[in-house]
């Protein structure tokens, strides 16, 4: 992984990055002495090297099994128990993967729609499908629900016995709704640690299991994720790179930059976008401040907010991700007549033609005022997943400590949650319900 911060040089200086390293410094050490906010999740510190490795392997098992007796696998989940695993999934297959992969993957849980919910039990019912039911609380109401449709579906297609060997869940050792349910129907069940949060499990069975179900290979993806725990683990500052984001986006913040856009020119890229979303958003969108986290693929919206980003209000920067080989490229061929007048093209790549689309964009951008990190990769693998995953966990991390906030709580979430619960009447909220149709009805 590159880590390049050149055109970054023009808004942040040598001696505002000497000024904020210190503080860079003490919240990593903070890290690694578990001595601040939040300490009793830094699990995914050393997850990739200290994994639970009879449930790797049961992992994998649990994979090969769902490949072998399934053409689908339902994942169930919302929020850390979804974004990393559909993440890794549309990074590693290829584009539209439920047409081509030996195993359709689809994801329900993170909505309520009964169009969605109904579109994917018709595109599963006729197949022989399994499913994967992820919560850590195990009562996330969202998750819950599809499970209760997909549980039944699989039940009358075959049977309680054979339905329940084919249920994998994914949730707290001991407690919570979906704990109980999986015991008493002998689910195979597999654990969200207690110390590593929603957002940094994507290296635990949560992410692991759909991934490695989808047909790609976990243990490059640990240890990917374990080279980056031994790079970042570096404590000099200028050879350590979750340390140069973490002071140069903090610096950026405290001069205005409050938005920041994740730009990828591969779509493959969108859904890790999302992940980042989540991670950077809950981690550090908290106690009224924090970069406001937001993404964009290009060219697609190059022609929509680009606009924006160009002339709109100075108050963003972008951290690009990209990938430098392409898994497949395409040469532009002449044409006789030339009618499109692209001949000036011909004989260049198309992956030529969209890495001069970055240059040429990234330019536009700093000179509008657009600070631009570039996260880079050399290609697409799990190894360099693996890494950028822990890589984005770390830098948040010490980020958020930097900006004095604990980056491993959420407690925005349950706002919606309550009223959602009094709303419904739900028992136990009953004083809620009262007030809330109070509110609504006058
Ligand atoms: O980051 C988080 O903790 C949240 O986004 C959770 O992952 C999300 O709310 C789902 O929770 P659960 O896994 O308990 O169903």
């Amino acid at each position: 992984m590159i880590f390049n911060d050149k055109y970054t040089k023009q808004f942040v200086n040598k001696k505002e990055i000497e000024a904020i390293k210190p503080f860079v410094e003490v919240a990593d050490k903070m890290l690694d002495d578990k001595s601040f906010l939040g300490s009793d999740f830094l699990g995914w510190m050393d997850l990739p090297k200290d994994y639970d490795k009879e449930e790797f392997e049961r992992i994998k098992k649990a994979a090969l099994k769902i490949r072998k007796e399934s053409k689908a696998l339902v994942v169930i989940g919302i929020g850390g128990s979804y974004l990393g695993a559909r993440a890794a999934i549309e990074f590693m297959l290829p584009t539209y993967y439920n047409q081509t992969n030996d195993v359709e993957v689809y994801f329900v849980g993170t909505n309520m729609s009964p169009n969605y919910i109904t579109d994917i039990y018709n595109l599963v019912k006729d197949k022989d499908f399994s499913v994967n039911v992820i919560s850590k609380s195990g009562t996330t109401t969202e998750p819950a629900i599809a499970f209760r449709i997909f549980k039944k579906l699989l039940e009358e297609k075959y049977g309680e016995k054979e339905a329940a060997s084919r249920i994998y869940a994914t949730t707290d050792k001991k407690k919570g709704a979906l704990k109980t349910l999986s015991d008493k129907k002998a689910y195979e069940t597999f654990v969200v640690p207690d110390n590593v949060g929603g957002r940094f499990s994507v290296l635990t069975a949560v992410g692991l299991l759909p991934i490695a179900a989808a047909g790609i290979n976990i243990d490059d993806l640990m240890n990917g994720a374990n080279q980056a725990r031994i790079d970042l683990s570096n404590k000099n500052f200028f050879e350590n790179d979750a340390m140069k984001y973490a002071a140069i986006r903090n610096i950026l913040y405290r001069k205005g930059k409050d938005i920041e856009i994740f730009v990828n020119y591969e779509p493959r890229l969108q859904f890790i976008a999302e992940w980042l979303k989540q991670l950077f958003a809950e981690s550090e969108g908290k106690d009224l401040k924090g970069i406001f986290p937001t993404s964009a693929s290009f060219s697609t919206d190059l022609h929509s907010i680009g606009q924006a980003i160009q002339e709109g209000k100075r108050n963003i920067f972008e951290t690009i991700i990209s990938v430098d080989n392409v898994i497949n490229d395409i040469v532009i061929e002449k044409d006789e007549e030339d009618l499109d007048g692209l001949n000036f093209l011909a004989g260049k790549s198309l992956d030529y033609v969209n890495k001069m689309a970055k240059k040429g964009v990234v330019l536009a951008h700093v000179d509008g005022n657009v600070p631009n990190i570039e996260i880079s990769i050399d290609k697409i693998n799990e190894y360099n997943l693996g890494y950028l995953f822990y890589f984005f966990e770390k830098a948040v991390a010490i980020s958020g400590y930097v900006n004095g906030v604990n980056p491993f709580d959420q407690p925005g979430v349950e706002a919606y949650k309550k009223n959602m619960f009094a709303l419904l009447e739900k028992p136990g909220y009953e004083e809620e319900t009262k007030k809330i149709f109070e509110r609504i009805d006058n």
